[in-house]
């Protein structure tokens, strides 16, 4: 979802607020309060150094071997303008196809998607909301292959679903109901189009197409039986009147962010998860004080007079426990006789193995935290060496994350024949950090472990041991005096300098009391078509960090901040720090990911605040090292200020039809064809009209030829070069 619902007074599910601890922000710590004069110093000195330098070298791969050639010059193509056009424009030289789209048949028995409300048979059917997702090639043998460019499957999160009111609008035939209780066959329906999928693809005639009867298809839905690894499976605080041992769930929800094992497995990120969950008022004198503070944190207080509404009314359409699961309050004799629990077996990254999916459960790693889960970005392996993987925590205030593998690196993992195994390995044992800022642009991970006396001596809540700090990760960051961020989404990691980048999207929260460093920017933003002016970290920033000594596992790094989204017409001095041109300027930065084949680094958005000017949009950026600037002043704060970009390290690539989201980023080995997710179009169509298509604010992909009937679906897109190079180039 993006940050429109906020612009119409209703609360984003993308863009919850759950940390009311009085834990410092970090400009507490480090800055008295000066003046409120904007000082802009320090800006003259912009470095060229990185363009060319890191992506000629990097290229080195099949293009060094082809001899006397000339490496692939990157960042080569001319920048596209900002758009409201209902249609995709990508630059010169390419061109897009939709690969497949919600609703579409995943299985030869499935019939086509009619598109006008009667479509049956969802779990064999694409599902919506395409978010994160990542490309597995696969061999001749069917089975994954890192280098296979010609085949692959894609594995694909499928987050949530366009509603403003309770139901899924665009799948029902009428729109649905949007007053409680929910007609059962509806919510079936809403059950299955969310979860994962995984859709065979393949390049065919010089065409990529999906594989609709390809025996790799299969979809995780809420209603598939998923295991629980790592130190909450059978947890107590995890058994259920489906599973009194603790061991399994059903379902993945909410799924954001992505990201690729070095073994070749897929993990997805739970995000808003919380808010599926119905919590009836008056719940908090039934449980205890832990239960309650925890529930609380994330986001299912039941005390005031509403309690916790579920966004769409799953838990009443009928008496079978696929409904009433998802009521967590204690209505029955003990935990083992309701579903109290249920929601505790959600917050995770979770892992897949995407070729075969069929044969092998989706694993929940609770080793590495539970909260609202972006993507899980892998710092470089190095062998001997503990691996690292990156998270953020998108929620406005929260945390940066980072998880350090108890087993070292072995290289012979790299073709693992059983990847879930592998990551039994790598990912149910380590240890858990969470980032702290200063302002001179260092900082420090924070251990989120008993042995830690800021956890082990905390006065809000008993932490009892470790598998506690797994399940309550947040309340155990407050305790370490963790930097509450501009809602931190995706990150990933430098293909060569291991720096890793992490998106801070925006943050209607931020105030002049609690910029820092870290966060600094506080300012307005009016437009003309939305009711209100937006105030906080509007069009969000894009921070990177160098690991310290130790790599992976160190436990002090570096930071800067890259590059900071604005209008090219605001203010240099307070908004516009980097110096946006109209070829460059964005806001609301989501997905990120760095190329392995490119190094380029890609951009994508999912805005609400500049949408009266442009569809949100995808950029290539070619970024230089952490302290390629200078420091900058903004108001009373000062902030480390990555080099400003170029006309030549800085591109807008592609822009995306109207009231879309720009995620799910991906390629195939041979960096010749992209794929990536255009989520939710049209989701601001008028609730009062849904019944008539003529309202709608969308009508892709239909009006580029794609599919038939009513709605507009969210969909997977591959991008080509018509010259057959590669992307970027
Ligand atoms: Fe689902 Fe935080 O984006
Ligand atoms: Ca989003
Ligand atoms: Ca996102």
């Amino acid at each position: 979802m993006s940050v429109n619902s906020e612009l119409n007074s209703i609360i984003d599910p993308d863009d919850l607020v759950k940390n009311q601890t009085n834990n410092p922000h970090m400009q507490d710590l480090i800055h008295a309060r000066t003046s409120r004069r904007t000082i802009l110093k320090g800006l003259g000195v912009v470095s060229l150094a990185m363009y060319g330098g890191a992506a000629l070298s990097a290229c080195g791969g099949d293009d060094a071997v082809a001899g006397p050639a000339a490496p692939v010059r990157y960042m080569a193509f001319t920048p596209v303008a900002k758009s409201t056009a209902d249609q995709v424009t990508v630059a010169e030289g390419y061109e897009i196809s939709v690969i497949s789209a919600l609703g579409d048949p995943m299985t030869a028995m499935t019939s086509e998607f009619k598109n006008d409300g009667t479509d049956r048979d969802w779990e064999n059917r694409m599902g919506d909301h395409h978010d994160g997702m990542e490309f597995f090639g696969v061999n001749t043998l069917g089975r994954y292959d890192a280098n296979a460019t010609n085949r692959g499957v894609l594995a694909t999160n499928h987050e949530a679903t366009t509603d403003t009111t309770l139901s899924s609008h665009f799948i029902h035939a009428n729109g649905g109901t949007t007053t409680l209780p929910r007609p059962a066959d509806e919510v079936d329906k809403e059950l299955a189009i969310h979860g994962l999928s995984f859709l065979e693809v393949k390049l065919t005639s010089g065409k990529w197409v999906a594989d609709k009867a390809s025996a790799l298809n299969n979809r995780v839905t809420q209603n598939t039986i998923v295991d629980i690894a790592g130190p909450l499976r059978g947890h107590v605080a995890l058994r259920t009147k489906f599973d009194p041992n603790g061991l399994t769930s059903r379902g993945t929800l909410n799924n954001c962010g992505a990201g690729k094992t070095p073994w070749g497995s897929y993990l997805s990120g739970e995000e808003n998860w919380a808010g599926y969950f119905a919590r009836a008022v008056g719940d908090d004198s039934l449980r205890d004080a832990k239960a309650n503070a925890g529930l609380d944190r994330y986001g299912r207080n039941s005390t005031s007079t509403a309690g916790s509404a579920s966004r769409h009314g799953w838990e009443t359409a009928g008496n079978s426990d696929k409904y009433t699961r998802w009521n967590i309050s204690a209505v029955g004799a003990t935990a083992l006789d309701d579903y109290r629990n249920e929601i505790n077996t959600f917050g995770y990254l979770v892992e897949a193995d995407p070729v075969n999916s069929r044969n092998k459960r989706v694993k929940k790693r609770t080793a590495m935290g539970r909260f609202a889960h972006e993507s899980g970005a892998f710092g470089l392996p190095k062998v001997g060496e503990p691996l690292a993987v990156y998270q953020g925590d998108d929620s406005r205030n929260e945390y940066i994350y980072k998880y350090v593998s108890d087993a070292q690196w072995s290289a012979a993992d790299a073709n693992s024949s059983d990847v879930l195994a592998t990551g039994d390995k790598y990912l149910d044992s380590g240890k858990l950090y969470v980032a702290k800022f200063a302002g001179n642009g260092t900082g420090t991970w924070e251990l989120l472990s008993t042995s830690n006396p800021a956890i082990q001596n905390y006065a809000g809540f008993a932490f009892a041991d470790n598998a506690d700090v797994a399940l309550f990760t947040r309340i155990a960051a407050d305790a370490c005096g963790a930097t509450k961020m501009d809602r931190p989404e995706w990150c990933t990691v430098h293909p060569t300098t291991g720096e890793v980048y992490f998106t801070l999207t925006n943050n209607s929260r931020r105030t002049a009391a609690t910029a820092d460093a870290a966060n600094p920017r506080v300012y307005s933003d009016t437009a003309t078509n939305r009711p209100n002016t937006l105030t906080g970290n509007v069009n969000g920033h894009i921070i990177r960090m160098k690991e310290g000594t130790g790599g992976n596992a160190a436990t002090t790094f570096t930071w800067d901040i890259y590059l900071f989204g604005a209008e090219a017409s605001a203010n240099p001095a307070t908004i516009n720090l980097s110096g946006l041109t109209d070829d460059q300027d964005f806001s609301s930065p989501d997905g990120l990911w760095f190329s392995p084949y490119s190094k380029l680094l890609w951009i994508q958005t999912d805005d609400g605040a500049y949408t009266d000017q442009t569809n949100c949009m995808l950029l290539a950026a070619n970024p230089g090292a952490v302290g390629d600037g200078n420091n900058v002043t903004i108001g009373s704060v000062t902030t480390k200020m990555g080099a400003k970009p170029t006309a030549d390290n800085l591109k807008r690539f592609l822009v995306g039809p109207k009231d879309c989201e720009i995620t799910g980023i991906t390629e195939t080995p041979d960096g010749k064809a992209m794929f990536i997710n255009i989520q939710h179009p049209g989701e601001n169509s008028p609730l009062a009209t849904i019944n008539d298509p003529t309202t709608y604010t969308s009508q892709w992909p239909s009006n580029m030829g794609y599919g038939q009937g009513r709605c507009p679906r969210s969909a997977t897109i591959v991008i080509t070069k018509r010259d057959g190079g590669k992307i970027g180039s």
